[in-house]
């Protein structure tokens, strides 16, 4: 019988969106274990530090028994081939998403040949969802709440002062 599989579905999750917690409710029934792995990158300006977004993603995902959330620096190959995982997970929202997500899912199998890329398409209701929509609409004044997880949605408040 093949070992179960180990999964990491990696993202900025700046923030995380009921998009995202709906990639990683249907990926985490496909695996053995599903890694959510924050990337720190030190390039991007975030809303939300790595800290806190992990500690968002933590609290949001506690009913989920096989799903981890962890942080990474570096390659996320390199992330993946030290956590043992034979799969990165990413989510395709619409045709526009495709182009950037085939050139990733190329270079990163030409760098570890071992490592499959697998794509979800984000449920309907999900797909026209982004956290830079989420963060612009929040700052605006506009109400996010059934666009990300309670524990977000507190955060933004306080985040953006209202
Ligand atoms: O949520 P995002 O911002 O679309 O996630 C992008 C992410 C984190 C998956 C991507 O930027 C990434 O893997 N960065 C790590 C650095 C790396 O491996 N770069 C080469 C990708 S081909």
């Amino acid at each position: 019988m093949p070992a179960p599989l180990i999964a990491i579905y990696p993202g900025s999750f700046d923030p995380l969106t009921n998009g995202h917690l709906d990639l990683i409710a249907r990926g985490s029934l496909l695996v053995g274990q599903l890694i959510v792995a924050v990337l720190e990158n030190t390039q991007k300006q975030p809303l939300f530090p790595v800290a806190e977004r992990v500690e968002m993603l933590k609290q949001s995902t506690t009913s989920f028994t096989n799903v981890e959330v962890d942080s990474f620096q570096g390659l996320l190959v390199d992330y993946a081939a030290h956590r043992q995982a034979g799969v990165i997970l990413r989510g395709i929202r619409a045709i526009s998403d495709y182009e950037a997500e085939l050139q990733m899912a190329l270079l990163n199998r030409r760098m570890r040949p071992g490592i499959e890329t697998i794509f979800l398409m984000a449920s309907e209701q999900h797909s026209f969802l982004s956290s830079r929509m989420v963060k612009e609409i929040a700052t605006l004044g506009g109400d996010v709440s059934s666009f990300v997880p309670a524990a977000v949605w507190k955060r933004l408040h306080v985040k953006i002062g209202r």
